[in-house]
């Protein structure tokens, strides 16, 4: 019998010590490492409203534990609650013991009880929480330009470092592209005081008047020698087209001593910026293709309760096209959020469906999953032959409804 509860005070360093062995490559074993994480784990539970740490427990030991996050995220143009989860680590000894199913458990239901119809987590391993019904997120881009084919313009200014007093600026610039952008997640307050205080990580923001509408986190990785260098952009945000162009601008007068910018992106488009677009290789793919960007899968979402998600996406933004549809999830780890849900599609909103459904489709929670965030089209899924119906000539109307015009991107690590 296990109890999930949130990790009491005393159990942090317990808990710490677990992460470490679940988590060798942090190099935790050196003993200044332990304090620091001891401390950071504390205060982040202490000073972040919207995190809490679990521990799972059999007869009172603390077997493994997770982070649990609030969040609040644009879905297709809707800001809802959704809930993430990170730190996922399991005591070597209990391994394969389903500590890691029980604490997911207890996260999705927690998810389910406060109204939280959308879940989200990096993987370790995608297979792992596949099985556990999470679908593929978008693809993380790292393209890798030269900073000297991004676009310059002399004329264009307004560009500074952040300040402290800048805070506010940066957090309301923040949420207006979350506002405008599906798949982007508020920023919590500990993420902001991380951008304003961390070491080695800076922020260069534009401004129009007093209004900061763009800004460029980053830091410098370095190359083979210590005076070659490479930047590395973690978020690269602007509300505007002078913003972006004055960022990028910025980033170009770097051209003398740094050797590539690396983009780490959801955006698939930004090659469009440049007109080199390669990424230095020059690792020709089949027949001639430049390589211009890495991709990796990372973020993964999951539709705790298919019914209650449709239910918060009531004003949401949905392609065009009319259907009435039942949908039929199948979640051999959630049983309860398998039953069907009527949904008519018309004029770009969903609303429960109140007459006969016009087709009935079924899917893995996964695949519906990466289907409402945008992820994948639907006639893919059909191509793939990872989705049933019961009229196929419904494909292309369903196709144009749940496409998203730009897939979801994400600004946010944990
Ligand atoms: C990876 C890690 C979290 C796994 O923890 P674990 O407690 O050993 O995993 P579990 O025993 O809970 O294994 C998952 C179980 O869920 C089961 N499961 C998965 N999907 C299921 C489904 N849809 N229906 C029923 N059962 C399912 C699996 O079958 C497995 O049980 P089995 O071993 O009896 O087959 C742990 O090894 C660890 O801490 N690793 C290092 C840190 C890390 O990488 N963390 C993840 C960060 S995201």
């Amino acid at each position: 019998m296990s109890d999930v509860m949130p990790l009491p005070d005393e159990d942090i360093p317990r808990f710490a010590d677990i992460v470490s062995r679940a988590y060798p490559g942090f190099t935790y074993s050196k003993q200044s490492y332990r304090e620091e994480t001891i401390e950071r784990l504390r205060t982040m539970q202490h000073e972040e409203p919207s995190v809490t740490f679990y521990g799972l427990y059999r007869d009172d030991e603390l077997l493994g534990g997770m982070r649990v996050h609030n969040f609040c995220t644009n879905v297709r143009s809707t800001m809802i609650n959704a809930g993430g989860v990170g730190l996922v680590a399991v005591d070597l000894i209990h391994k394969r013991e389903h500590v890691c199913k029980e604490l997911i458990e207890h996260f999705l239901a927690y998810c389910r009880t406060t109204v939280r119809p959308l879940a989200m987590l990096y993987p370790f391993r995608p297979d792992f929480y596949k099985r556990m019904g999470f679908g593929y997120g978008p693809l993380l881009n790292r393209y890798s330009l030269s900073p000297a084919a991004l676009p310059a313009n002399k004329q264009l200014g307004g560009v500074r470092y952040l300040r402290p007093e800048d805070k506010n600026a940066l957090v309301e610039c923040s949420r207006r592209y979350v506002r405008e952008h599906h798949g982007m997640v508020d920023k919590s307050d500990h993420e902001v005081r991380q951008m304003l205080t961390s070491d080695d990580t800076f922020i260069a923001c534009h401004w129009d008047g007093e209004v900061m509408d763009g800004y460029a986190h980053f830091r410098f990785a370095r190359g083979h020698t210590s005076l070659v260098n490479d930047i590395e952009v973690l978020e690269f945000a602007y509300l505007n087209k002078d913003a972006l162009r004055a960022l990028l601008s910025f980033l170009n007068r770097q051209s003398d001593q740094v050797r590539r910018i690396h983009f780490n992106t959801h955006d698939d488009f930004l090659h469009f910026v440049v007109d080199d677009p390669r990424d230095g290789t020059d690792d020709l793919l089949h027949p001639i293709s430049h390589p211009t960007r890495r991709s990796g899968v990372g973020l993964m979402y999951r539709v705790v309760d298919a019914q209650l998600m449709f239910d918060v996406l009531g004003s949401a933004r949905f392609g065009p096209g009319d259907c009435s549809v039942k949908i039929e999830p199948d979640d051999s780890f959630l049983p309860d959020n398998t039953s069907p849900v009527a949904v008519t599609f018309r004029n770009g909103r969903a609303s429960h469906c109140k007459c006969d459904v016009d087709v009935t489709v079924r899917l893995g929670i996964a695949e519906l999953s990466s289907l409402l965030m945008g992820t994948v089209t639907f006639s893919k899924l059909r191509a793939y032959g990872l989705v049933g119906m019961s009229d196929p000539s419904y494909t292309g109307v369903l196709d144009a409804i749940f496409r998203v015009n730009e897939g979801p991107q994400c600004a946010t690590s944990f």
